[in-house]
């Protein structure tokens, strides 16, 4: 495979940015290679400037769902783009997403938009903590909340990847009301709860985890751990910004009927353009200024760009049998990665729901971090740069999730499973 041109991009990079990539799971680190510089990507594929092309399971790390440069998106961004980019003033695209959310996702009553994930993760805290009176946080290794500075503690992901389990720059009183527990493991969330004496306003977690790998809920955990909030009056709130709009139309809390109280969203309802948002209970979310008194702004949230394509793709996610479809897609896919790592006897855990799936490559079941960490990364590095010679893109890390898109193909998958086996049988 010919990388000379994004080789060359990534030295003069490497003098202009840090790392030489705006967001550090992107340099490939950990897979012992540096990264594609890419061009173009279109419905299933991605495109470098060395001219490769790939079958993408990224999906610039979950939003694309309908397939890259999906036609009605582009169409529809198109026609806003002539009537101005941002006005920093209401706009009923704002309004109008704002009711596709909250009829779509069961526990939204009333949403409010941001720019990223990593905000409405903070501002969800915020209004929690200014909602309850109480301070104290709880949250799960290997999940990663964004880079807020509370939530860099056990993060997961791009945090996990480099092998920084906290961040220099972070204070010591950023993170003290921060309480990081094992996922899966109802007892120490009991446990702590006991110990923290009344002043734990919320637990956070990804409903499905998809920053340690994925790693679902174990039967009942999201069930058990509503009841608990609800018996000691601490908010529950989910973040699906991976979730959301992926393993359901509804999100994890459709697929696992388990309503929180506050939830976060971002990646899918800005189909590709930068947006976060959270919603909730009304009582809750009326604590917001200019309702309320606590405190949260944007320059470009809810701007007419965004919420076009957000609207946009959930317009085709709500087509009938879409998420039959994604469903049929995820498991061809992830049951052909089983059957090939068997007959190659790699030892593997396979995770999936519905389209967002993942590999590990250990031999002990996967439920909490800890598991997680017990993949050998050299063999996934190996993996990935096989997939990669045989035009399949995965995500640069070991623990990182696989993303099929509408735009996925039964030939895609075939593709990547006859790659797949190829390689495995190398590993
Ligand atoms: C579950 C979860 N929450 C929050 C975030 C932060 O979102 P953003 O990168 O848009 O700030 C991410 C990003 O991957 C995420 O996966």
């Amino acid at each position: 495979m010919d990388t000379t041109r994004s080789n060359q991009l990534f030295q003069l990079a490497k003098h202009l940015i840090p790392g030489g990539v705006n967001s550090p799971v992107r340099a490939f680190r950990s897979v012992g290679m540096d990264p594609l510089f890419i061009s173009r990507a279109k419905g299933s594929r991605i495109y470098d400037v060395d001219g490769n092309e790939f079958i993408d399971y990224v999906a610039s790390w979950g939003p694309m769902i309908c397939g890259h440069a999906n036609d009605d998106v582009l169409a529809a961004v198109s026609d806003a783009l002539e009537m101005g980019t941002s006005y920093g003033a209401p706009t009923e695209l704002e309004v109008q997403l704002a009711r596709m959310v909250i009829d779509a996702v069961p526990s939204i009553e009333e949403v409010r938009m941001v720019s990223s994930g990593t905000e409405a993760v903070m501002s969800a805290i915020r209004l929690a903590r200014g909602f309850t009176g109480k301070n104290k946080i709880i949250k799960f290794e290997g999940c990663y909340h964004g880079h807020s500075d509370a939530m860099l503690v056990h993060a997961g992901s791009g945090v996990t990847t480099l092998g920084l389990p906290d961040s220099p720059g972070v204070t010591d009183g950023a993170v003290a009301d921060m309480i990081s527990l094992p996922y899966n493991d109802i007892t120490a969330v009991k446990s702590a709860i006991d110990h923290a004496g009344g002043d734990i306003a919320a637990v956070i977690l990804e409903p499905v985890a998809g920053n340690m790998g994925v790693v679902p809920p174990a039967d009942g955990y999201l069930e058990v751990l509503r009841k608990v909030m609800e018996d000691h009056g601490i908010l529950l709130i989910f973040d699906e910004v991976i979730t959301g709009f992926r393993v359901a139309y509804g999100g994890a809390q459709e697929r696992f009927g388990v309503t929180p109280d506050l939830t976060t969203l971002g990646k899918i309802i800005g189909g590709g353009f930068p947006v976060g948002a959270f919603g909730g209970r009304r009582d809750i979310m009326e604590h917001l200024a200019p309702a309320g008194n606590v405190y949260q702004a944007g320059t470009l949230s809810g701007n007419p760009i965004a919420m076009t394509a957000g609207i946009e793709t959930l317009k085709l996610l709500s087509t009938p049998g879409v998420y039959e479809k994604l469903e049929s897609l995820g498991s061809g896919l992830s049951d052909g990665l089983e059957m090939n790592a068997n007959e190659c006897g790699i030892p593997a855990q396979f995770a999936r729901v519905g389209s967002l799936s993942c590999m590990f490559f250990t031999d002990r079941p996967v439920t909490d971090y800890a598991s997680a960490k017990t993949s050998n990364t050299d063999r996934y590095a190996k993996y990935f740069r096989g997939m990669l010679d045989r035009g399949v893109y995965l995500a640069p890390s070991q623990f990182e999730a696989c993303f099929v898109s509408t735009a996925h193909t039964e030939e895609d998958i075939d593709h990547t499973l006859d790659a797949s086996r190829d390689v495995m049988k190398r590993l």
